[in-house]
């Protein structure tokens, strides 16, 4: 009978609790730790009875490779199971090796089974918990960030139009280049759906949004004053995150996307119309930042600012891209926009050859059609006589 066991309890310690926590916060290497220090533990307690360490061990393997990639919150009943199985195959498995009766052996496998269960619960509870706690963003919320139904991203859709467009090809630049230097690509794709979300609070003063819902409004303004709308789309962009209660990570994007970059626009405009007597400085004209602090804000920062450029293109061919590219991350490399994340000349190369394909597959597929003349005995749904026809009816 399992009773006649001393260390029963043992079997349902939370050891591999640390591992799994630990993985899905910071990363598996952390949580592979993590679980030695706790089969160490797991040792001194029970005894070093050697299945519990065998199974602590191998379980805490199990955890890091099951947990490494956890997208769905559905997926903790798969780590679940697949911790119960190897405690369960561990225990039982060496107590049978041992002459311990198969009854005996198999409840103390059920007994880790059910470990490893109330441990893929308890870490289901507790892990929006500790991400609030900490801090953190994982996986997981950041999958469900990314969602295009999330009410900001609505919003944007319906207020600000232009806006929403011009984040989703600076999310898709973001994330690809992520991928190619091995940065985070899930947090730069999430990151840039909110990274201007600021713009909600004016929509019309960003020239995106103008022309089929708002009229140019800076026409009338003098730049100085134009200026401040447009950088304010940074502060009131960590207001409403922070109503929305976004994450820290994600809250980074939009705090530091433009960095301190000039509004050149407004500068120009501003030394057009100054006196000659008068002085007009670039660093007046400047977002107040912070500059980009790590690489996938880095990377925001540069597909944002490529993405923006290509607007102005009287012609977007494979070379004005390129070109357009190169120089956008020259200019911002020169700036010092790039002086405080952990980008190299290496990754730099890397996000320009990722931003040039991805722009040319995106922007160049707008190639001329040959058409063929239709004649005029042809039926058209929208033609005049159809309307008339639609008009009889009626
Ligand atoms: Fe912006
Ligand atoms: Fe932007």
């Amino acid at each position: 009978m399992v009773e006649s066991f001393p260390q029963v309890s043992m079997y349902l310690m939370p050891t591999v609790l640390a591992t799994l926590l630990l993985t899905l916060l910071i990363h598996s290497r952390i949580g592979i730790l993590g679980g030695v220090m706790m089969t160490v533990i797991s040792g001194f307690l029970s005894g070093f009875s050697v299945d519990l360490l065998l199974a602590t061990l191998m379980a805490s393997l199990a955890t890091a490779f099951l947990a490494y990639r956890v997208r769905k919150r559905s997926h903790f009943l798969r780590i679940g199971l697949g911790i119960g199985c190897t405690y369960f195959l561990v225990i039982a498995g060496f107590q049978l090796t041992q002459s311990t009766p198969w009854r005996d052996a198999l409840q103390l496998g059920f007994l880790g089974f059910l470990n490893a269960l109330l441990i893929a619960v308890t870490s289901y509870l507790m892990l929006p918990v500790l991400e609030h706690f900490f801090d953190v963003v994982t996986d997981v919320t950041l999958l469900e960030l990314s969602d295009l139904n999330h009410p900001l991203m609505r919003k944007m859709m319906v207020e600000a139009p232009g806006t929403y467009h011009h984040s989703l090809v600076v999310s898709s630049l973001a994330e690809n280049a992520c991928e190619r230097i091995g940065a985070n690509a899930l947090l730069a794709k999430v990151g840039c759906y909110f990274h201007d979300i600021g713009k909600l609070e004016k929509p019309q003063f960003f020239t995106e949004n103008q022309g089929y819902l708002y009229m140019n409004q800076h026409d009338d303004l003098p730049p100085r004053v134009s200026f401040e709308i447009i950088i304010n789309h940074v502060r009131d962009g960590v207001r409403i995150a922070r109503k929305y209660r976004l994450r820290r990570a994600v809250v980074d994007f939009i705090r530091e996307h433009q960095g301190t970059g000039v509004v050149y626009y407004f500068f120009k405009k501003a030394m057009d119309m100054a006196a000659p007597s008068d002085r007009v400085r670039a660093d007046d004209f400047r977002y107040p930042g912070p500059k980009p602090q790590t690489r996938e804000t880095a990377v925001a920062l540069l597909a944002d600012s490529a993405e923006a450029a290509t607007r102005s293109l009287q012609e977007l061919t494979p070379e004005t891209i390129r070109q357009l590219v190169r120089k956008i991350i020259n200019d911002k490399f020169i700036d010092g926009q790039l002086d405080e994340c952990e980008l190299t000349l290496r990754d730099l190369h890397k996000i320009q050859s990722s931003f040039v394909r991805n722009m040319t597959a995106m922007f160049h597929t707008r190639m001329k059609y040959p058409t063929v003349d239709r004649p005029l005995s042809a039926p058209d749904i929208f033609g005049a006589d159809q309307f008339s026809k639609f008009r009889a009816d009626e």
